[in-house]
């Protein structure tokens, strides 16, 4: 069966720990998974603008030794002639082994997954969800403070329509100890949803403040969001709100020595830039551990992918000096069609990781 991550809860906590182990593997070995994806392709559909999520996805997949098509704007292709959102992923995963997609639309990654049988992953849907922003935000948590549980985690900003949030609350609520502080003017407030059916629904605590300073002795962890221009229908609205939150050494001076400062960035102005120098300041060191989670997740799926073309052996390769198939007439390779012919070196020269007949 296919996986897809469409919501972050597409994934037990026992998947997001066990991810994080293999991101944290990846940064301390990255030689160990250079070629883990050779031959594979992801396609990164973006019909909204990006830099990091896109960036990530695809230089993850090129440091497993995969390869990326794709877009990075709906008037690069048919879209633009008005395909729809099945049709685009149908053509797409008759060429690439997974789709990362980025929609305006609500519900879009989730349209797309059920129209194809490669895994495909929310890249970002409208103002909904975006999980592996979570995961990122997640490793970033892990690596800055240690652990998840017994957190106070303070979310400033705009928590309306900020898709970031919304899966970064659903994830942490499954921690043990965790509280949360939501800091938003009365427009932006959190969804009813998120409130009744994560944070009541599981019994986590949790306050809505409009004050930053307010909050800022309490946290652990500050997760800074923009206002989402994009997602207003009144810009006189965004206008008013812009600059509400502006984070600055002065009003840092209340947090704790070990609070780490995260924001899913771009930022505009919520964070001074001045706090860039503070060693709380994360969300440079965030992005950066962007791609290696993207990377366990890559891997992750593939393996649950039906279109993978064999087994995967440490090492193996598919065309080894001078070796085009393997001599064994008995060997399944020899009937079986999808699978890859594959080689293993040993001491002795190149042998097939299926009936181990050397080359
Ligand atoms: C976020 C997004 O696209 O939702 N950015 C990102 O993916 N790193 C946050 C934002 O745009 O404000």
């Amino acid at each position: 069966m296919k996986k897809d991550l469409i919501d972050i809860t597409d994934l037990t906590t026992e998947e997001i720990d066990g991810l994080i182990t293999v991101a944290e593997d990846i940064i301390a070995n990255p030689d160990k998974y250079r070629e883990i994806c050779k031959y594979k392709k992801i396609a990164t559909l973006f019909y909204e603008p990006s830099t990091r999520t896109r960036f990530s996805f695809e230089s993850a997949m090129l440091d497993l030794g995969g390869s990326v098509i794709g877009f990075s704007s709906p008037t690069d292709c048919s879209v633009a002639k008005g395909e729809s959102v099945a049709d685009t992923a149908r053509t797409t995963a008759c060429f690439a082994d997974i789709i990362a997609m980025r929609h305006f639309k609500d519900g879009s990654a989730f349209v797309a997954a059920s129209n194809v049988d490669i895994p495909v992953i929310n890249a970002g849907d409208g103002g909904h969800n975006h999980p592996t922003q979570t995961l990122t935000d997640l490793l970033t948590i892990h690596k800055e403070k240690g652990t998840f549980e017994n957190l106070t985690v303070g979310l400033c900003g705009d928590l309306k329509y900020g898709r970031t949030v919304h899966s970064l609350i659903a994830a942490m609520a499954r921690y043990k100890g965790i509280r949360f502080i939501l800091i938003s003017p009365e427009e932006l407030k959190i969804p009813e949803a998120v409130k009744t059916e994560v944070l009541e629904a599981n019994s986590i605590p949790y306050e809505e403040l409009t004050s930053l300073e307010e909050a800022m002795p309490k946290l652990d962890v500050l997760y800074m969001t923009r206002i989402q221009r994009e997602r207003f229908s009144d810009p006189s609205v965004y206008d008013k709100l812009l600059g509400i939150y502006i984070l600055d050494n002065k009003k840092l001076e209340s947090a704790k020595k070990d609070m780490c400062i995260l924001h899913p960035l771009p930022r505009v102005n919520e964070i001074d830039v001045e706090v860039d120098d503070d060693p709380r300041a994360a969300y440079f060191r965030q992005v950066r551990y962007g791609k290696f989670i993207r990377m366990a997740l890559i891997m992750k799926l593939l393996e649950n992918a039906p279109n993978a073309e064999g087994p995967y052996i440490e090492g193996a390769e598919e065309f080894p000096p001078d070796v085009k198939k393997c001599k064994n007439p008995r060997c399944i390779t020899s009937i079986e069609q999808g699978i890859k012919q594959q080689f293993i070196k040993t001491d002795s020269g190149y042998r097939c990781i299926y009936c181990d007949t050397k080359a």
